[in-house]
C-alpha cells in the first residue's frame, strides 16, 4: 500500500473553511485575506535574493518615525499598498511608512475594511541577513452609512477582525488569528503557496526566555530595572527565586515575537530617556501582535493594563510593550503597576 502523501493545506483554502463560519459573508474579507498573502510572496522573494540584487542598503531617507528607510522597506510598502484591497474592500490603508492614511474614495465595492501594516519590521537587519517580516491588523470600518473619518481608523486592538505577521527567515512563514485560534503557513516556494505548518498554536503559561534591548538599561525607570533584574536572576517571590530566565533578543521584532510565541517567554520594550512613550507602534506592531498572543494563550501590556484596550490618538501612537507568555507578562504588569490584575 503505498503511503498516500499528506496534502497539507493551503492558506486559501483555510481562509475560504473560515468563511464558512459566517454564512452571510461577502467573501470581501477572504479577497483581502487572500491580497494580503499575495504580497507577503512578493516581498518574500525580493528578501530572500536581497543581496543579489541592488535593493539592499538604505534609501537616503527618512520616514515619519525619523528612522532611515531601507530600500526594503520602500519595496515592501509599495507592494502591500499595491495588492491590498484589489477589489474594493479596504476603505483606508495605514502604513508605518506614510505620515498620513490613505482614504480610498469609496466607490463600488463594499470598502468594509481597514487595513494598517508595518510593510517590513526590523529593517535595520537587512544587510545582515537577519530576520525580518511584515505586521498586519484588519479593522471593520465603522461608519457604515457616511464616509469614512477618524473614527473608522483609531479604533482600539480589541476591535480587529483579523491580524498576523510574516517573518521572512530560514523559512517564510504567514501567521494569522480571525479569532478562531492562531494558525502558521510555511511558503513552499517550489509551488508558490503556504501550506499549513503550525495549526491552532498555543504559546507557554510560563516561558523561560526574556528579549530585551540591555542597552538600554541605563535610562529604565528603577521598576523596569527591577523587573528585567528578577526576569534574569529569577522572581523574588518571597518562596524562594524560581530560577532566572535566558536571554534572547534579535532586534527585530516579528522574529523576537514568533520564537517566544512557539517556545515560551516575554518580549519587552520599556519607555527609554528618548522613547519615553515607548518605541513600539500601537496600530501597526502591538495591537496586531497582541490579538495574536492572546489567541494563542499569552498577553500582551503596556505596563498598565491590556494592549488591546488601547484606543490610540494617532495613527502612530507608541507604546512600551510587555508581550508573550500569560504569567510572564502579568507578573510584569503587577511589578510596574504594583496593582495586582
Ligand atoms: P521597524 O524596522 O519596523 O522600524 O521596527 C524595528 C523595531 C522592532 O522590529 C524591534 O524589536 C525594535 O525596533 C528594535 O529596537 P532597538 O534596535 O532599539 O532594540
Ligand atoms: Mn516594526
Ligand atoms: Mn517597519
Amino acid at each position: 500500500m503505498t503511503n498516500t502523501p499528506r496534502i497539507l493545506q493551503t492558506i486559501e483554502s483555510h481562509i475560504l473553511d473560515l468563511q464558512k463560519l459566517h454564512p452571510a459573508a461577502s467573501g470581501d474579507f477572504t479577497g483581502l485575506l487572500n491580497d494580503i498573502t499575495f504580497a507577503a510572496k512578493i516581498v518574500s522573494r525580493e528578501v530572500n535574493k536581497a543581496g543579489l540584487v541592488d535593493i539592499l542598503g538604505a534609501t537616503g531617507e527618512s520616514n515619519v518615525q525619523g528612522e532611515t528607510v531601507q530600500k526594503l522597506d520602500d519595496y515592501a510598502n509599495a507592494v502591500f499598498l499595491k495588492c491590498l484591497g484589489t477589489r474594493g474592500q479596504v476603505c483606508i490603508m495605514g502604513s508605518e511608512e506614510l505620515a498620513e492614511p490613505i482614504f480610498n474614495d469609496v466607490g463600488p465595492g463594499s470598502h468594509n475594511y481597514v487595513v494598517i501594516f508595518d510593510p517590513l519590521d526590523g529593517s535595520s537587519n537587512i544587510d545582515a541577513n537577519v530576520s525580518v517580516g511584515t505586521i498586519f491588523g484588519i479593522w471593520k470600518r465603522r461608519s457604515l452609512l457616511n464616509k469614512v473619518g477618524p473614527a473608522d481608523l483609531l479604533q482600539p486592538g480589541r476591535q480587529l477582525v483579523a491580524s498576523g505577521y510574516v517573518i521572512y527567515g530560514s523559512s517564510t512563514m504567514l501567521v494569522y488569528t480571525a479569532g478562531h485560534g492562531v494558525h502558521g503557513f510555511t511558503l513552499d516556494p517550489s509551488i508558490g503557496e503556504f501550506l499549513l505548518s503550525h495549526e491552532n498554536i498555543t504559546t507557554p503559561f510560563v516561558g523561560g526566555i526574556y528579549s530585551v534591548n540591555e542597552g538600554n538599561e541605563p535610562t529604565w525607570s528603577e521598576p523596569v530595572r527591577e523587573t528585567v533584574r528578577q526576569l534574569k536572576y529569577g522572581r523574588d517571590s518571597g518562596r524562594g527565586s524560581a530560577g532566572g530566565k535566558t536571554s534572547r533578543y534579535i532586534g527585530s521584532l516579528v522574529a523576537d515575537f514568533h520564537r517566544n510565541l512557539l517556545y515560551g517567554g516575554v518580549f519587552l520594550y520599556p519607555p527609554t530617556a528618548d522613547k519615553p512613550g515607548g518605541k513600539l507602534r500601537l496600530m501597526c506592531e502591538a495591537a496586531p501582535l497582541a490579538l495574536v498572543v492572546e489567541n494563542a494563550g499569552g498577553y500582551a501590556s503596556d505596563g498598565r493594563g491590556p494592549i488591546l484596550d488601547i484606543t490610540p490618538d494617532q495613527l502612530h501612537m507608541r507604546v512600551p510593550l510587555y508581550i508573550g507568555s500569560r504569567d510572564d507578562v502579568m507578573w510584569i504588569e503587577k511589578m510596574l503597576s504594583g496593582v495586582q490584575r
